[in-house]
């Protein structure tokens, strides 16, 4: 079984496949632990995934049996960071080491260079394979679910919102990123700021700049970045405001349990558990009480 696997560079055309695989596999290890599937239709690439493999084609794999795409990872590398966005192997050829495979295709040692990735709390396979990479959980993430009409709405607060960034205010967030993510990833901002689908915010108080965040599909919040964490609760406040969900759709946050000013203002506020991820990394990393990250494939 393992010999008749080919690995492969993916080219553009084959990570929608590769996509719907991986949203296949996501829903047996859902199943498997009695959680809901998640449905989305994938006609065409979204968005991210489209970005990250523009950003990082060299470092994105597939695993193939014949013409079937039974395997994938993609590692972005910004810098001397190393973030593996996927790994994911089809249930029909998983523990058949199609996994570390991928792994190592992906890989990247060097001085300095640290390695990070977010992963499901509930499957001890995948936080075993990374740990075995010299990785160990270093922090839960909470995703945080908002229901419109089940929360109570934030009060405004005191800080001045404008959703215009200029390029100095780009460039004051990469700064700012550098020191309480641990690195800066302008390739994000670059696409955030130039995507129809991403809402950034620059937030002041008393006219100087504090804080950032972004909505994204209308309905996520991620990242947030703030100078103090006093500002994290009421950037995530002032982002809850902005969102217009889709019916039906839930304002979504993955919420670092580290800022436990910020858990509980959404607990008080009607937000719910979805699930569990962990965060792992082999190196100290964000300030989780001023960083709170986007979608977990990018952080
Ligand atoms: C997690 C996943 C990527 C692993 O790939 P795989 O091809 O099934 O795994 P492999 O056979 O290559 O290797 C698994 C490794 O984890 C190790 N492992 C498994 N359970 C473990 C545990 N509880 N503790 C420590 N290590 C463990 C195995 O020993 C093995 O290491 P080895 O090669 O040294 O023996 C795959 O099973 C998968 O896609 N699962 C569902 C989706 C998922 O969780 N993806 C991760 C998202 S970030």
């Amino acid at each position: 079984m393992r010999s008749s696997i080919q690995i492969r560079r993916a080219r553009e055309e084959d990570v929608l496949p590769a996509m719907v695989m991986v949203m296949k596999t996501l829903n047996h290890l859902r199943k498997k632990h009695q959680m809901k599937p998640i449905r989305v239709r994938l006609n065409e690439l979204p968005p991210i995934q489209k970005h990250t493999y523009e950003t990082d084609p060299k470092t994105t794999f597939c695993a193939w049996r014949g013409n079937k795409i039974v395997g994938f990872t993609q590692a972005l590398n910004r810098r001397n960071q190393w973030y593996l966005a996927y790994l994911f192997i089809d249930p029909s050829v998983q523990d058949k080491g199609v996994g570390r495979k991928l792994l190592e295709k992906v890989w990247r040692d060097g001085m300095n260079v640290s390695h990070a990735l977010c992963t499901f709390s509930y499957n001890m396979q995948a936080v075993g394979i990374y740990s075995q990479f010299g990785m160990a959980p270093l922090m839960t993430l909470a995703w945080m679910g908002g229901t419109p009409g089940k929360f109570k709405m934030p009060k405004p607060t005191n800080l001045a919102v404008s959703g215009r960034l200029s390029a100095e205010d780009i460039r004051w967030i990469n700064t700012l990123e550098a020191k309480i993510r641990g690195y800066s990833h302008p390739e994000e901002w670059s696409f955030w700021t130039t995507n129809e689908h991403f809402a950034p915010y620059i937030f002041r108080d008393k006219g100087k700049r504090v804080g950032y965040g972004l909505i994204y599909k209308k309905m996520g919040i991620g990242p947030i970045g703030a100078i103090d964490n006093k500002y994290t609760v009421k950037i995530a406040a002032e982002l809850i405001r902005r969102t217009d969900p889709p019916k039906k759709e839930d304002i979504s946050i993955w919420t670092p349990t580290h800022n436990l000013a910020l858990y509980q203002f959404l607990i008080k506020s009607g937000f719910r558990l979805g699930e569990l991820a962990v965060f792992m990394s082999d190196a100290p990393y964000a300030d989780f009480q001023r960083y709170l990250p986007t979608h977990l494939a990018i952080f």
